[in-house]
């Protein structure tokens, strides 16, 4: 009996696999590697000791994953596989919809033919849009996305939302991730852009670096206390330690479920400069630039019903995700590449 983690060797997933084999479970992990390196897997498997079955292989190739189905005993999926640039997105929205819809149209048709019908799907706060109340509970009405990734995450949730109603043997739960940052206390994995980091977390780490002169601090002009976004960050540990009680979740019949993985908690953008300096000794010089397109003013979580229902909540606070951030970054300032 194994867990599928497609998109594995990820930021979110390589984090994800770890906090798996520390609680028992056997992992197999699939991925086209468009995004990664196998060499997080290689590390995955330093931390905890154990092997991680890896298949090179992408969800949109149904035979690919026909053979995965057929060789390995697969009774649930964490499917954390897809494209997740916004800018990018907007230039090619074909390939963003094609990738992150048809590949999970794919891989659930060839779950179901194999009679396995647990999914746990990574989705976003983006889904609220411009949201309704702040703090967001699960009960706030979806919004209007303003890029095509957005979209994506937003129709895949309806998606296997009228699958699940459907088939009720289907057991769908849908993860509302806030902003992830944060690294693996090892400093041995971690987030790994490509070109030039459009996040927040990674430019300020490639800042402290020395690999970019100074962040762009997008509009000050916001209705919040400071003037800055302010946003819900999370530490990856924290949200991989989330799908370990969701698979509990799913193990007792979860039907359809819904949870926001944040903190409960938002910091500006000038907070989060702040608390890295204050955490790491370096200084993140910046200089404040027009906002950016399709960003929002405010966006932190109701964490209750996670809590509530699954029994988790955040440990992690944004001090210890600074540290983990930059002991990652600064081990490994090109991050997988040699
Ligand atoms: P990531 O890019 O590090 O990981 C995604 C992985 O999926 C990569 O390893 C990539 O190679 C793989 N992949 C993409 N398309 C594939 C395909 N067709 N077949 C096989 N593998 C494929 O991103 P991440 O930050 O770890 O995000 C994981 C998931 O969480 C994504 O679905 C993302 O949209 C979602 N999410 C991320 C954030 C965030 O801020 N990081 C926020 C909300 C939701
Ligand atoms: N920001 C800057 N300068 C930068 C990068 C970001 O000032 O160089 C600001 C943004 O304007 C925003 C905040 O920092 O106020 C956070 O921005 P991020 O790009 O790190 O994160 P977002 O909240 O914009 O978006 C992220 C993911 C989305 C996901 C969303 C909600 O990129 O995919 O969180 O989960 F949908």
């Amino acid at each position: 009996m194994a867990i599928l983690v497609t998109g594995g060797a990820g930021f979110i997933g390589s984090h994800t696999v770890v906090e798996l084999q520390n609680a028992g479970y056997d992992v197999v992990v699939v991925d086209n590697l468009c995004n990664s390196s196998e060499k997080s897997l290689k590390r995955v498997e330093a931390i905890t000791g154990k092997p991680v079955p890896f298949y090179k292989a992408d969800i949109l190739d149904r035979n690919a994953l026909e053979e995965i189905f057929s060789k390995e005993d697969i009774t649930s999926c964490i499917h954390f596989a897809g494209l997740k640039a916004v800018g990018e997105s907007v230039e090619k929205p074909w390939e963003y919809y094609n990738n992150n819809i048809s590949g999970t149209l794919t891989l659930v048709d060839v779950m179901r033919k194999h009679n396995c019908k647990n999914i746990i799907f990574s989705s976003s706060a983006t889904v609220y849009g411009d949201p309704a109340v702040i703090p967001i509970t699960e009960e706030c009405p979806k919004g209007s996305c303003t890029n095509p990734y957005g979209w994506t995450k937003s129709m895949l949730e309806q998606i296997l939302t009228d699958m699940q109603k459907a088939d009720p043997e289907w057991n769908v739960i849908l993860l509302r991730y806030f902003n992830p940052i944060g690294a693996h206390k090892s400093g041995t994995i971690g987030e790994n852009p490509n070109g030039i980091p459009n996040n927040l977390m990674p430019y300020i780490t490639q800042v402290a670096v020395g690999k970019r002169a100074e962040l762009g601090v997008f509009g000050n002009d916001y209705d919040t206390p400071d003037g800055t976004g302010v946003r819900d960050y999370i530490h990856v540990v924290d949200l991989a330690l989330g799908h370990v009680k969701a698979l509990k979740k799913i193990e007792e019949k979860a039907g359809l479920k819904i949870y926001n993985l944040g903190t409960g908690v938002g910091y500006s953008v000038l907070d989060v400069v702040k608390n890295f300096e204050e955490a790491t000794g370096v200084k993140i010089p910046y200089s404040i630039k027009p906002r950016r397109a399709g960003d929002i003013a405010t966006c932190y979580s109701d964490a209750t019903k996670a809590k509530e229902e699954l029994g988790w909540e955040a440990q992690y606070g944004i001090r210890e995700m600074c540290e983990d951030s930059w002991r990652w970054q600064s081990q490994n300032p090109n991050g997988y590449e040699d």
